[in-house]
This record gives structure tokens, sequence and C-alpha cells, in this order.
């Protein structure tokens, strides 16, 4: 053991330290090996050679330790980008024949992916609900291979009955993998409560700064071995400099985490006592419907919120009124970023099945940055009374 690595250490010190080896050349920070190939030495196998695309210069090296120790875990890998963890995750672990549980409502990627890319390759899934264990048994199939479910759902913040997903994984022999991005490691440490596999969209909070693309795989030394054998294959891997960036982005996630919850609690309340706003999703509200579970399992509700204005008329203007919040995609940046669901990630859908899943017009999503709190609370204020 490095003295980087001590086990009793805690997120924070561990989100600076752990992986480090001792200063090269008397550096404080880690440097970039920018070198796509290396000196040869004693390989005994192709997936050691060392080349950016197995995944193995220093710089990833740094980085798979320091997201296995955070998020309590054997193994990690990084990925070029959230759905190249998630698809060759997926393209890993399944073969021709098999089946998927995946939560109704999923990433537009990821359950894009599922719909168009796998039935091809001959994988099949069913929609489960994560909050209604009532309906899994029935969903299952003899080919049922994983459970795919996510800690918080994009947009309307579900929360799942997790502990249900575990235990339902564990008795009918399922890989059970989680895409905890919404929540970080900060609030929830999925593999500590039993989850096989963790999937995230580094791009979001692990790195928190909106300037890189990257993606996670954590878990089992066996499990995340065998997505990293079929990522040297598929090629998505980081660029060192990626890994830099996500590396420096990851010292301050304690802190910028904190802040986000901080932010996210005061404005979700302000929402709700607001006459132009109907209903406002927020896991850390007790009017949310998985408020217990994420009580009981996550530390900090996380910075994602959502709501429903009172009419779908009013979602532009009210954009427009907005003076701090970027209208943007994506999430977990330091700077509050808004977007209407709808038009956005989930344009794709047919009208039919946004109304099923409750993505209505009227329906705007929050990633809760930074800002000094007040202000923000002020902004959305002026922007609501506008309308
Ligand atoms: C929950 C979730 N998972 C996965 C992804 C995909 O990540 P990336 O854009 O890094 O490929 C996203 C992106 O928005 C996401 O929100």
């Amino acid at each position: 053991m490095s003295k980087h690595d001590d086990p009793h250490r805690h997120l924070e010190t561990n989100l600076i330290h752990a992986g480090g080896e001792e200063a090269i050349a008397g550096a404080v920070i880690h440097p970039i090996f920018q070198s796509a190939n290396y000196i040869m030495s004693e390989e005994a196998t192709y997936d050691a050679v060392r080349y950016i695309r197995l995944n193995n210069s220093p710089n990833h090296l740094l980085l798979h330790k320091r997201l296995a120790t955070i998020e309590n875990a054997e193994a990690a890998l990084v990925a070029s980008s959230g759905m190249a963890a998630i698809t060759t995750t997926l393209l890993a672990l399944l073969q021709s024949g098999d089946h998927v549980l995946a939560h109704k409502a999923l990433y537009g990627g990821t359950q894009m992916f599922l719909e168009e890319d796998a039935p091809p390759l001959g994988i099949q899934y069913t929609s489960i609900d994560m909050a209604d264990p009532s309906g899994w048994e029935a969903a299952l199939r003899p080919q049922s291979r994983l459970i795919y479910v996510e800690g918080v759902s994009n947009p309307l913040m579900e929360v799942g009955d997790l502990r249900a997903v575990v235990d339902f994984a564990r008795k009918h022999d399922l890989i059970s993998v989680i895409d905890n991005t919404f929540l970080s490691p900060v609030n929830f440490r999925p593999v500590e409560l039993g989850f096989d596999l963790v999937v995230h969209s580094a791009t979001k909070y692990l790195n928190g700064h909106s300037d890189l693309v990257a993606g996670a795989v954590i878990g089992s030394t066996k499990l995340v071995d065998r997505v990293r054998l079929k990522m040297n294959h598929l090629g998505g891997s980081l660029d060192p400099h990626a890994c830099f960036l996500l590396e420096r982005g990851l010292k301050t996630l304690a802190l910028r985490v904190a802040r986000q919850g901080d932010n996210a609690i005061r404005l979700a309340t302000f929402l709700e006592s607001h006459k132009q706003v109907r209903q406002v999703h927020y896991p850390g509200l007790a009017s949310h419907p998985g408020h217990a579970w994420a009580t009981e399992l996550f530390e900090g509700f996380g910075g994602m919120l959502s709501f429903t204005l009172q009419d779908a008329a009013q979602a532009q203007p009210f954009l427009s009124a907005l003076r701090i919040p970027l209208h943007a995609a994506s999430l977990g940046g330091t700077e509050s970023l808004v977007v209407q669901p709808a038009r956005s990630s989930h344009l794709g859908l047919p009208e039919a099945e946004r109304q099923r899943l409750g993505i209505l017009q009227e329906l705007i999503r929050v990633s809760v940055g930074i800002e000094n709190v007040d202000d923000l609370v002020a902004d959305f204020a002026q922007a609501l009374d506008s309308l």
C-alpha cells in the first residue's frame, strides 16, 4: 500500500490523494503523459502492452485507482464518454439471446441503444418501474441476465427501491448495473449497497467544469476486467489530456456537490411555494415519492431538480426571462443550467410517449450550480413573476 492509499481516509482526502504516486520530477501535480505508446518490457498478453487505446497510461492508472477508492470498489475504468462506458459495459456482459430488465425512463442515449442497437444483436429488454418491485417478476425471462437502473432518473428525478433491485438481482442471478451520474459518489456509493457495477457520465459531476466528455465503469475486478477487454476492442478509451482534466475536476467534487445540494434544496423549496409552479421534483423534498428511500440511502440529494410550470405556453418566456442559468443541455457543472426536456433530451420521442412518461412541455429541468443561492432564488423569482 502506498502512503496515498490509507483505507481509513475519508472521501474528501481520497479525491485528492488516492492512487497517487511519488511526485514525478518533483511535480506536485501528476503530469500529462501525452505518449501514444511505451517502450516494451515483458508483456505476456496484448492487453498488457502500454498504449493509449488500452487505457493504461499513467494518467489512466491513477484515475482508475482514485475512482475505485472513492466508490469503495475494487476496480475502475475510464472511457471516452458516458455512452462509451454504458454501451461497452452492456456489450461486454450480454450476448445474442440475452434479455435485460431496465428502468422505464432512462437517459435518452441508453434508451435508444436498448431500443435500436441491441435488438439487431439479439439482445432484448423489458421496461420495469424501479419504484415498484411488484411488477419485476412478471418481466423476468429465462434469458434475463442484467438489471439496469439509474440512481435518480432524468428528467423527473425518480428514486427507485434500489435495495430491492440489489436483492432481486441476487435472487435471480442477474448482474445489477446502476448509472450513478446524477448523484456522484459523494451522495451515493451503490457498490456499498451491493450493486455489481456503477457507470457514470464523468462529463457531469465527476469532472464538474463542463469542459470534457468522459465516462467511468466501477465495480469488482472481475466485471471491470470484462468491460476493459471489450473496450480494448471497441476503442472507447479516454485521451490522457482528458484524464488529466478529469483528475483535476475530481479534486473539488465534494465541495462542489455539497454546495450544489445546499443550493438545490433552497431553490426547490422556493419553487414549491410559487403560484406559477405546479409541481417540483427533487428527492430532498418531503413531497417527493422517493424521499424516504433517498433519505435512507443517500448522503445529500444532489444538484438536479425539475418542475412543471402551470402552462406549457409559459416554458419559453420563462427560459428567456432567466438571467443567471444558461439555457443548455448537460449538467453537473459549476454554472446553473436550465433546459426544457421535451424540446431537448426527449425531443426524439413521440408526443404520446412523452405524455405517458410525464415529460410535458411545461417541465423545466435545472442543474443547480455553485452560484450564490440568494442570487439564484431572486433570479428564478423574477422570471416566474414575469409570467
Ligand atoms: C444519466 C446520464 N447517463 C449517461 C449520459 C451519457 O453521457 P455522455 O454524454 O458523457 O456520453 C448522460 C448524458 O447526459 C446522462 O445524463
